[in-house]
């Protein structure tokens, strides 16, 4: 196999020569040029503004073209030759050129006859004139030498006088193969054309050798007169390469893997080829990797770390390490990965590669981060910490060597950690107008996903619900075919969770549903994303009262183990499990879950936000068992550190809690003062069962404060129809997130009230519809 030339290319210098001898008329020159260069320019600069599917078409396309003429066919017939014989398109002039190549001898005055394509040197030009050959026509094009065309040119005629002779006869015959397609178009428009026009040597030697000609023939030609199916494609080692280094990066850069057709094409080229570059084993653990099939993925990394490392120096060791690494925190054996991390580390520092050297700080830090718990022992022994002032030392070595992406990365770790342990909001986002300010003045396009992320989870914790839903929509709509599928993912996640949480189930599982079905192959996409559709239908099946359901939903969800899952996901199907206990009415379990949950929180210095939730559960649950007033201090301190941390979600529930706390001490005034000011803010957060929460404790403080005043009073009346105007609201809230049980206790409050009020008419009413959607329920578990 050649290293560099195949048919293909001889083709496309056979259509350069066709462009610099004119024969291109003015008006298909356009259509010609980038056909060519499309081949000739590496994909990455023409295509990094596409999106990942066409980037995998155009792949497909070099394919196409490496393996059969007929995309030559497909681009030139349409166009007209600029000279020669009327009537006769382009392809034909190129189809003629090409026959006019009839033996290997002819190849070999081809590629000579290239020079011709390339501008004369200085030297050149002197000596022909001291030959007295004429200058070069001032109109004639001529490729410059450095041009991409003059370097593919000059590049061929290298490759060819490099090729040893066995390959030069083996290019010749898949050049006869390759042109063969075109035998029946050419011969029909050809007069003197023969069975033999293949090869001229045999042609002019019939008449010498009678019979026997078609006996060389088969001797010479053997593999090309068999129609076979075997044949192996036209290939060079650097199509194979080209081919396996563009997998490799689509399925570094996005994550993906390779689609499962272009799979099977891209495979059958390079097993047909003998000569298995070293590469193709990375890609086959990047494949493995991603299809989470660890002990084959294993396999195939240490195939090529060691075909590597017998080739090249050891210069690539800390590589290898650092995909063990990763491979490893990827199937959850997270010491190993520790392990062979620091490995790297002391690798990289000894071969001073400071690139590898940065990245497993930095990876090592956000492991740190991640998975404190495996970490906590590495720190007390060494002096490496996860704190801030690794961070520190990460940025300022980043901003030394210049390398932007761990600059900037470090920069989103601090502001991440900042909102984390509730500090300045502000100083979070100072951190994040730096960070991106690197990334735009870089144009680091790729790192958008993660900026973004981060704030969309500002936004979030600010209590702006809908700023978070337009950063989420900003980043699907320009940013997302940059990305790595990993943020579109969780970015999709987000915009389903903000729709579950306004009760919109159905749209919440489509939006998730709309997501490439391609990119979800790969392993961990795929865990997370069934997850996440696990705990969406969770949620309304608690909603529904469906508990058996949920049971069933959430024993599935919390077979997997915690390392297995991302906190976030950790943290919802763990509240989700005790919502599903406090359901079943097992207050007593719930509270040892939630106890047990706090000493974990409490163990892993984990975000403050994460402490707030847990903080108004306890409440929750103290208030359920009938003592409200026991959950005082332990609300009074979500409060203070909600308020502090700027966690507007959860400071108006907590504040909520509060005004509860107060109604139960019969201080009715005071917490309506505060639900009446917290409330309005509330809205903004899109919680719907937040917001009817507030409400019904609302109208449980009108209801508290109407039984403060005389019977029969106005004030009374007055109290008591605000009560019901609040539990009302608190009702539809309920009713959008189709949470039955709240809806018939708000039903029930409503008749109460009504009932309490004189007014039997409308307390049947209600009553009548409670019992409605009591039977709705009872339907709905069904
Ligand atoms: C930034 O990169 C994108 C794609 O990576 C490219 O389309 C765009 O032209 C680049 N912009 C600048 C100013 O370099
Ligand atoms: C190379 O150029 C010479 C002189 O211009 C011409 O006679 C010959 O046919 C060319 N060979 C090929 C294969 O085009
Ligand atoms: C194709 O290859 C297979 C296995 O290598 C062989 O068994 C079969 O005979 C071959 N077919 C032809 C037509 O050469
Ligand atoms: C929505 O509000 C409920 C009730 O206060 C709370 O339990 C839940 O955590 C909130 N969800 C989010 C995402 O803030």
């Amino acid at each position: 196999m050649s290293r560099f030339l195949n048919p293909a290319k001889i083709g496309l210098l056979a259509l350069i020569e066709l462009y610099t001898n004119k024969i291109v008329p003015t008006s298909s020159i356009v259509d010609v040029l980038s056909f060519i260069t499309s081949y000739l320019i590496d994909n990455d600069i023409i295509n990094s503004a596409s999106s990942p599917t066409d980037q995998w078409q155009r792949a497909e396309s070099m394919i196409d073209l490496v393996v059969s003429i007929s995309d030559f066919e497909k681009v030139l017939t349409p166009h007209t030759a600029a000279s020669g014989i009327p009537g006769r398109n382009l392809w034909y002039v190129f189809v003629d050129k090409l026959w006019r190549i009839d033996s290997l001898d002819a190849l070999h005055g081809f590629f000579d006859n290239c020079s011709a394509l390339l501008e004369k040197t200085k030297e050149e030009l002197r000596r022909d004139a001291e030959m007295g050959i004429p200058p070069p026509a001032p109109d004639a094009i001529q490729l410059s030498r450095n041009s991409p065309f003059g370097a593919f040119v000059r590049r061929s005629q290298l490759e060819f006088t490099r090729l040893r002779f066995h390959d030069a006869i083996e290019l010749w015959k898949d050049f006869v193969k390759y042109r063969k397609a075109t035998a029946a178009y050419y011969g029909k428009k050809t007069p003197a054309f023969h069975e033999l026009s293949f090869d001229n040597v045999l042609l002019t030697g019939e008449s010498e050798w009678g019979q026997s000609v078609e006996a060389i023939a088969s001797v010479a030609y053997d593999d090309v007169f068999r129609d076979d199916l075997n044949a192996t494609a036209p290939v060079s080692t650097d199509d194979i390469e080209k081919i396996l280094e563009f997998q490799i990066d689509q399925m570094q850069k996005y994550g993906n893997r390779v689609p499962l057709d272009i799979r099977h094409r891209f495979h059958n080229l390079i097993t047909d080829s003998y000569m298995v570059p070293s590469l193709s084993h990375y890609l086959s653990y990047l494949e493995a990797w991603r299809a989470g099939d660890y002990a084959t993925s294993f396999d195939y990394l240490h195939r090529y770390f060691d075909y590597t490392m017998q080739n090249r120096d050891r210069s690539f060791y800390q590589y290898a390490l650092m995909n063990l690494a990763v491979l490893q925190a990827d199937f959850g054996c997270h010491k190993e990965a520790i392990a062979a991390m620091l490995e790297t580390v002391s690798t990289a520092r000894e071969n001073r590669d400071m690139t590898c050297l940065n990245f497993a700080l930095n990876w090592l830090f956000h492991f740190g981060r991640a998975h404190s718990e495996v970490t906590q022992e590495l720190e007390s022994k060494s002096q490496m910490g996860t704190g801030k002032e690794s961070l520190a030392f990460l940025r300022s070595r980043a901003k030394e060597t210049g390398t932007w992406s761990l600059w900037s990365s470090a920069l989103m770790s601090e502001a991440k950690m900042c909102l984390s342990h509730g500090e300045s909001v502000a100083t979070a986002l100072e951190h994040l107008v730096r960070s991106s300010q690197i990334l735009v003045e870089r144009n680091m396009t790729s790192m958008i996903g993660s900026q973004l992320s981060i704030n969309i989870a500002l936004w979030d914790r600010l209590g702006v619900a809908y700023l978070s839903t337009t950063t989420c929509e900003v980043f699907l709509q320009c940013h997302a075919r940059h990305a790595i599928f990993d943020d579109e993912l969780k970015v999709a996640s987000r915009q389903a969770s903000m729709l579950t949480l306004k009760g919109k189930y159905d749209e919440a599982l489509e939006r998730l549903g709309t997501l490439d079905s391609d990119s979800l192959r790969a392993w961990k996409p795929n865990q997370y994303w069934h997850k996440f559709r696990g705990i969406i239908e969770l949620r309304r099946d608690l909603h529904h009262n469906n508990l058996d359901g949920a049971e069933l939903l959430l024993s599935q969800l919390l077979q997997s183990k915690s390392e297995d899952l991302e906190p976030d996901l950790a943290f919802s199907i763990d509240t989700l499990h005790v919502e599903c206990l406090i359901r079943r009415g097992n207050l007593e379990e719930a509270f040892i879950k939630v106890e047990k949950m706090v000493v974990e929180l409490r163990e892993e210095n984990k975000d403050v936000a994460l402490r707030v939730r847990l903080l108004l559960l306890k409440a929750e649950l103290l208030d359920k068992c009938g003592r409200p007033q026991k959950a005082f201090t332990i609300v009074v301190r979500a409060t203070n550190i909600a308020w502090r941390a700027r966690l507007i979600p959860y400071l108006w529930p907590a504040i909520g809690a509060l005004a509860n706390i107060l109604s139960s001490l019969g201080e009715f005034e005071p917490a309506i003062q505060l639900l009446n000011a917290v409330l309005p803010r509330s809205l903004e957060c899109e919680n719907s069962t937040m917001t009817a929460k507030l409400y019904s404790h609302l109208g449980d403080a009108n209801v508290g404060m109407a039984g403060k005043m005389p019977p029969k009073s106005n004030k009374r009346r007055e109290y008591l129809m605000k009560g019901v105007e609040a539990i009302e609201k608190a009702f539809n809230h309920y009713s959008s997130v189709e949470d039955i049980e709240k809806q018939c206790e708000m039903m029930a409050k409503k008749a109460t009230i009504m009932k309490a009020a004189g007014d039997y008419v409308l307390a049947n009413d209600y009553a009548a519809a409670y019992l409605a959607l009591r039977r709705d329920a009872a339907q709905l578990k069904i």
